[in-house]
């Protein structure tokens, strides 16, 4: 049998064609799944999509008019897929449920220090033979305190690298990690957190009641000089109040590796074309802020381990077996 696989980054393809060696034929292509390329997938049995990828009602009826019966998500949100309409369509879908926790957690990380000690600023001068300091100051974290928005696997990563800083803790979620509190965290109140937070970042998922957590009224209640991370998922900013505010001249630093509208932007080269997202042009224009493109996951350790997984959620479709990364249908 041939597979399709949608947006595959050239780093993964020979990983992918390795993984797959022996057990079935996978085709690879570099686009992404969307109401334009959905048809390419017509007569495959099983494609593969990747974190971007829509998977909403128009392009899950092409699909699954096309003869698809199973699509192996190779990421752990699956908030781009509707999943009502992929069951009603008797679509399995797959994702993985788990991979390398360490992977963006350790990249959240590597935002928040990029902005506190100013890290790409300090190299492009260092590239031009400016070497002075001038506004390269920034903080320790030892003794300041962070705040963790979803202490869940990612967050408990986030939470022991604070505790390896010597922070205070502060946690937020709707269910209390026994290991986050062993470690000295303690659950408060959103508005608590975002009012004593030095660092703020976010590990909750994408959902109907998280969309915008970081609003307005929640940004104006963080400390000027805090540091804001979302690595998590875009649609939990809104982008825009965060602008307004950094026009305001607020926050140390804020280090994004998604945004709300990074679909047809991120993982694709814009550079000669150029951008018509105004907020976004804007947001990488602040000298405080740092973005990168939805890249936290990506090691050869977590991206390895997604790829075996999906291996196995494929091999688990053909033999009809369940599995905890299968999405729908819900039921074995
Ligand atoms: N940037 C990347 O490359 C990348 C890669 C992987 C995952 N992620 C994101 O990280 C998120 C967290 O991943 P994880 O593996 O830690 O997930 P997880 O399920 O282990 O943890 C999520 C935590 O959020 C909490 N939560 C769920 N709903 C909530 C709500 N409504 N309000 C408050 N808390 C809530 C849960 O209780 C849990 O503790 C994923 O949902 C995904 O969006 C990003």
């Amino acid at each position: 049998m041939e597979i399709l696989a949608f947006g595959v980054q050239s780093d993964e393809k020979p990983l992918i064609e390795t993984a797959f060696e022996g057990l079935h034929e996978v085709r690879c292509l570099d686009v992404f799944l969307n109401r334009d390329t959905a048809p390419i997938a017509a007569g495959y049995e099983i494609i593969s999509t990747s974190v971007n990828a829509d998977l909403s009602a128009p392009v899950l009826q092409t699909l699954a008019a096309g003869g698809t019966q199973m699509i192996a998500q190779r990421s752990t949100g699956f908030n781009n897929i509707d999943l009502e309409v992929a069951e009603r369509l008797a679509l399995r879908v797959a994702r993985v449920s788990y991979y390398s926790p360490y992977s963006v957690a350790e990249f959240a990380w590597t935002l928040a220090m990029a902005v506190n000690r100013r890290i790409i600023r300090a190299a492009s001068r260092t590239r031009d033979f400016d070497f002075r300091l001038d506004g390269l100051l920034g903080r320790d974290m030892r003794g300041r305190t962070v705040g963790v928005l979803g202490t869940g696997k990612i967050g408990e990563v986030f939470t022991r690298i604070a505790h390896g800083f010597g922070m205070k803790l502060l946690g937020w979620d709707v269910v209390e990690n026994p290991a986050c509190v062993e470690l000295g965290m303690e659950y408060v109140e959103k508005e608590r957190l975002f009012a004593e937070a030095d660092l703020i970042s976010l590990h909750v998922p994408l959902l109907p009641s998280t969309q915008h957590i970081i609003d307005e009224a929640a940004l104006k209640a963080m400390k000027d000089d805090a540091i804001l991370v979302n690595s998590s998922r875009g649609g939990l900013i809104d982008t825009a109040a965060l602008v307004t505010e950094l026009r305001a001249g607020r926050f140390l630093g804020v280090g994004l590796d998604v945004y709300e509208a990074e679909a047809g932007l991120f993982f694709l080269d814009k550079s000669l074309e150029g951008i018509d997202d105004d907020t976004l042009a804007r947001l990488v224009t602040f000298p405080n802020v740092v973005v990168t493109s939805h890249q936290a996951y990506y090691t050869e350790d977590a991206v390895g381990q997604i790829i075996d997984a999906t291996v196995q959620n494929v091999t688990d479709h053909l033999a009809r077996r369940h599995s905890e990364n299968v999405l729908v249908p819900r039921t074995p």
